[in-house]
């Protein structure tokens, strides 16, 4: 999105293919390919692709970066954490978009966003230089005004909201952290930072968030992939595209 205009004109879908590579990887073996997930994401009109490779490689492993970048002509967004293991990693592979994400070991998945404001020290050189390799940095953080402003002071182009707690809450709860995340949007966008958004959205909850205007981005992984289980991930990739689509 140009950063001077404040609608992005359709809201990307980039498909987190972790877990395929979590169920592959359950057996050791080499089937089923996170590859072949991309393809798939690619030919029914996937925006992207997202894959976090981390620290203790339970589900993308780096052999799996490069083949997933020349399978399709798709960008590839890298989530990953902080570190220099990590840096050296993403330089190499200079994916399109780097989305830095906090990540501890014994967590199942991302808890919480990025806490880019207590991190602007170790950030910063990290920011600076994937950004002087050409690679699109995001920040995976809460929707929260403090965060921002850190985002603003790392010179991060993009932000991406962790939508976990909207996710898991129900009733007033819910509506209030979409509220919390359509403010947050709109302040993002108002400073010139694209906003994204992710994390357990399914088929039920996408609407609401996909109907912030400032949204340029939604990454969507553990439900699409187990969906794809029952329909296919054409099918479940195409549905959230439908859903994402009316909701603008
Ligand atoms: N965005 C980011 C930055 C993430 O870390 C994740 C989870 O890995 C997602 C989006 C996708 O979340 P989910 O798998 O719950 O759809």
């Amino acid at each position: 999105m140009n950063a001077s205009r404040l609608w992005p004109e359709r809201l990307r879908l980039g498909v987190n293919i972790d877990h395929v590579a979590t169920i592959r990887n359950a057996r050791g073996g080499d089937h089923p390919d996170p590859v072949r997930a991309a393809e798939i994401v690619a030919s029914v009109g996937g925006d992207g692709i997202t894959a976090h490779l981390r620290e203790d490689r339970r589900h993308i492993r780096d052999g799996d970066l490069s083949r997933i970048q020349t399978a399709t002509g798709l960008p590839l967004n890298l989530e990953m954490a902080a570190t220099d293991e990590m840096l050296e990693i993403a330089l190499a592979h200079a994916p399109h978009a780097a989305c830095i994400v906090p990540e501890k070991r014994e967590e199942r998945t991302t808890e919480g966003g990025l806490d880019a404001a207590g991190m602007h020290n170790r950030l910063a050189p990290i920011v600076t230089r994937l950004t002087d390799a050409g690679i699109r940095v995001s920040l995976f953080i809460e929707a929260e005004e403090r965060q921002i402003e850190a985002a603003m002071k790392l010179g991060a182009p993009v932000v991406e909201f962790h939508t976990g707690e909207y996710a898991n809450a129900t009733g007033e709860e819910r509506a209030r952290e979409l509220k919390r995340i359509a403010d947050m949007a709109a302040l993002a966008a108002k400073n010139g930072i694209e906003p994204h958004a992710g994390h357990g959205l399914t088929y039920d909850n996408v609407q609401p968030i996909a109907a912030i205007p400032q949204l340029a981005e939604l990454n969507i992984g553990h439900y699409l992939i187990g969906e794809a289980v029952f329909v296919g991930l054409e099918n479940a990739v195409r549905r959230m595209r439908e859903l994402m689509d009316e909701a603008r």
